[in-house]
């Protein structure tokens, strides 16, 4: 669990200890429990085959996660097995860190079936608001605490630990929700999760509820579960571990029921940005997100924070401007953070400055006239969604009657060494060369070769009759065949038919 430190950073904003967002507590402690494999398969479309649980088990466990959350083994005999194998993982070594648990209602068929596979630790949900009692559970409040009782103490008999989840607990009359959380406890619970189960919580609401509940439980540890259906499953996440939760529970990609809970990759980043806080790796939540993208089928949107294409790509040439001067301007955090590096984009939100930083990375240097030519006519291609350097370069060319562009040959161009027989003229050689159809140009050069050519084929098949031909000329020795993959035009490249009056590279 990571243990918040002050930031030796200088600070300027509103996330520094007992700046404009409040006086965070400095004896924060907190980890993350990830539940992909769990909550995350509950999204509708996915399914994840045992294999692939496997593998993002251990990735989680390599970036270091405290909890994974398996499954619930009652569910399917796939998820069962994929429960099984992990805790196999645990126990052999190749999950080495990351405590495994098995999900269930309280009965004691699922409980039984979860301890059984010996996990971590079994978390047994129930809910406990009104409206989840009357119509779910069918069971009055006093029912509802006897049955938490018994079912704590269950699992506790089998040998493992015991969290209980209160489900719709951001629903439930207070008073009874500290009763069901004492019952846990004094059952044998050692972990409470406040379920926000339909995302209804606000930051402040869940602040007190936890300050509260920690207040009146005490000798209990409390997880936050924060459904994000109004947006706000990160804020009360980080509003549950300010009030002193330890365990904040996260999917990757933010998967769960409708709206899902909150995403490992954002809660990692926040914990670091706000409270110094490192939870996991965060160099391996992109690829991390990645897989689960793949395997889940649910795309990762380009504005989702950390790991969406855009997230660190920059548009407004006032914002590019910035970035360019420092990029604390427009960035929350850097990049580098997570291993991925910041961009701009070319198009008519453009200013100056982005247009001749990105020219000279592109190793165009322009005058100052010229680039406000290339700029005003980016502006009036107002149609184009981006302009690609392939594009940009095009405007230069056009303004500025230079040859910028690297371009592939429309054709196969080769260059051809030849090296002559010792005891032969080269130079009536080079004129037999010369005589060859598809030979464009014939240089007699020093060194260990005699001869270049310069050799231009409609195809490979053409190509290759030609230095068959070269070979055939008595005196050559050996030839040797290059490709040409790129040309770079110079200032006096034959494209421009307006002259090069301009000219400069
Ligand atoms: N503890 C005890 N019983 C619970 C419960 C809980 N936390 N939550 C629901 N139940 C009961 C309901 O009261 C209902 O019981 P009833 O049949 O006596 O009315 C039953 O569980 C749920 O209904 P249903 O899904 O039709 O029952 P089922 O026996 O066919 O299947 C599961 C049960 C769990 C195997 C099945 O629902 C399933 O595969 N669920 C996926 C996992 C899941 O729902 N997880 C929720 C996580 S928050
Ligand atoms: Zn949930």
């Amino acid at each position: 669990m990571a243990q918040a430190s002050a930031r030796d950073a200088e600070c300027l904003g509103v996330s520094c200890f007992g700046g404009v967002g409040g006086e965070w507590p400095k004896d924060m402690r907190v980890g993350l429990l990830d539940s992909t494999l769990r909550e995350g398969e509950q999204t509708p479309g996915v399914s994840f085959t045992v294999e692939q649980k496997l593998e993002i088990a251990r990735l989680l466990d390599e970036i270091g996660v405290a909890m994974i959350e398996a499954g619930h083994p009652s569910v399917a005999p796939d998820v069962r097995e994929a429960v099984r194998r992990i805790i196999g993982m645990k126990r052999d070594g190749i999950i080495r860190r990351a405590e495994i648990i098995a999900h269930s209602r309280a009965v004691k068929a699922d409980i039984e079936e979860a301890a059984s596979l010996e996990p971590d630790r079994v978390a047994i949900f129930y809910g406990v608001s009104d409206i989840h009692l009357r119509y779910k559970h069918r069971r009055s409040r006093e029912e509802a605490l006897a049955t938490i009782a018994e079912m704590v103490e269950y699992a506790r008999q089998h040998g493992v630990r015991v969290r209980f989840t209160a489900e719709d607990a951001t629903r439930a009359d207070y008073e009874f929700l500290v009763e069901a959380v004492r019952t846990a406890r004094d059952a044998g619970a050692d972990r409470v999760s406040i379920a926000d189960t339909v995302g209804i919580a606000t930051p402040y609401g869940v602040r007190r509820l936890f300050e509260s509940l920690r207040r009146d439980v005490p000798g209990v540890e409390f997880d936050i579960h924060a459904h994000n259906d109004l947006g706000m499953a990160v804020a009360n996440s980080l509003a549950a571990a300010e009030a002193g939760a330890t365990i904040i529970h996260v999917t990757v990609g933010g998967l769960g029921e409708r709206a899902g809970i909150a995403p490992l990759e954002v809660i990692a980043v926040a914990l670091k940005r706000h409270y110094g806080l490192d939870v996991v790796d965060l160099k391996g939540v992109v690829r991390l997100a990645r897989l689960v993208e793949r395997y889940s089928g649910v795309p990762i949107t380009p504005l989702a924070p950390v790991v969406g294409e855009n997230v660190f790509t920059h548009k407004a040439g006032v914002h590019v401007a910035g970035v360019l001067s420092n990029p604390e301007t427009y960035e929350a955090y850097p990049p580098e953070w997570v291993g991925r590096s910041r961009d701009y984009t070319i198009d008519k939100y453009t200013g100056r400055k982005a247009l001749r930083a990105r020219l000279e990375r592109l190793g165009v240097h322009v005058s100052e006239e010229e680039l406000m030519a290339i700029l005003r006519r980016i502006k009036e291609r107002s149609e184009a969604r981006w302009l690609r350097d392939e594009d940009l370069l095009e405007i230069a060319e056009e303004v500025t009657g230079r040859t910028l562009r690297l371009r592939p040959p429309e054709h196969i161009e080769a260059l051809v060494t030849v090296r002559c027989d010792s005891n032969i003229y080269t130079t009536s050689v080079a004129r037999r060369l010369s005589l060859i159809p598809g030979v464009d140009e014939v240089i007699e050069v020093t060194g260990e070769n005699d001869i270049l050519l310069r050799v231009r084929a409609r195809n490979p098949v053409e190509l290759n009759q030609i230095v068959e031909a070269i070979r055939s000329v008595r005196g050559v020795s050996s030839t040797y065949t290059m490709l040409v993959l790129r040309k770079l035009g110079t200032g006096s490249g034959d494209r421009r038919k307006t002259g090069n009056k301009r000219e400069k590279t």
